[in-house]
């Protein structure tokens, strides 16, 4: 059974030129414990799909399923972090990144050695009692997704946690993705408009059109697991790499 399914969803925004269709007839699945990107031009849709998984925004149409069932509250099972993902800059990294333990009752001093015990595994050992300003952007992105994994839901949506990092930190926060999501073991549905970053990651890629977004193609990702750096010049990579260009381009 798929851990999420979107049934031909769509969704218009009422705008004062009328209304924008902004996504029409999208059908996903993703896997327990996949990890699946989804591709798309700036303005096609892919921030309103996180939104409507997570409960935010209500679809006009078409069904979403969690484990199978329609839910009325995804946060249950979802933990999202949303394309300006700022950490409270007035909380210390600690005090960001046990904020979703400590919503959900645990203790402060259970939540903060749990999170402790992480900060090695996300870089950020050293730094627990610094400010978000006083981080680098990478390590702010790595703070936020350690607060995203600490709410300890089996999905996680991540809205272009890179877009923001230069080339080479970037690929650096792929690779540690990468390790990331093998030890904690979740499903992540994964939002970029780096085509190559969703070949190197995914194991399933969706490419949206242009606004309204509409799939344009569904491709599984051929390239064995783990994925070494150095897979990005292998012929495979490069092939589904161009297939995705291809599909994005028509
Ligand atoms: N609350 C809203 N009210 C009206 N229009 C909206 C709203 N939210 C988004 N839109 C419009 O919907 C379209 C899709 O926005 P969305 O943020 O989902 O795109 P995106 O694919 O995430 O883009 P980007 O890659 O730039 O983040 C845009 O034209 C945007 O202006
Ligand atoms: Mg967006």
């Amino acid at each position: 059974m798929a851990k999420i399914e979107l049934v031909e969803i769509s969704k218009s925004y009422n705008t004062g030129g009328g209304a924008l269709d902004v996504v029409q007839q999208v059908s996903m699945t993703v896997g327990d414990k996949q990890f699946v990107s989804l591709v798309g031009p700036s303005g096609s849709g892919k921030s309103t799909i996180l939104n409507i998984i997570a409960g935010l925004v209500k679809q006009d149409s078409g069904r979403i399923l969690l484990d199978g069932r329609e839910i009325a509250d995804p946060s249950e099972v979802i933990s999202y972090m949303p394309q300006k993902d700022l950490l409270l800059p007035w909380r210390r990294v600690i005090d960001n990144v046990i904020l979703p333990l400590k919503l959900s009752g645990v203790r402060r001093e259970k939540a903060v050695q749990e999170a402790v015990n992480l900060m090695e595994i996300f870089g950020l050992k050293g730094f627990e009692q610094r400010y978000p300003s006083e981080l680098s952007g990478g390590m702010r992105q790595r703070a936020a997704l350690m607060r995203t994994i600490l709410a300890k839901k089996d999905v996680l949506l991540l809205d272009e946690p890179f877009g923001a990092l230069d080339a080479i930190t970037r690929f650096k926060m792929q690779s540690w993705l990468l390790k990331v999501w093998d030890r904690f073991q979740r499903t992540i549905l994964f939002i970029t408009h780096d085509v190559e970053e969703a070949v190197y990651l995914s194991d399933k890629i969706y490419v949206l059109s242009q606004r309204p977004g509409r799939i344009k193609l569904e491709i599984n990702v051929p390239l064995p697991r783990p994925r070494k750096p150095d897979i990005i010049t292998s012929s495979l990579f490069v092939k589904t790499k161009e297939k995705v260009l291809k599909a994005i381009e028509q």
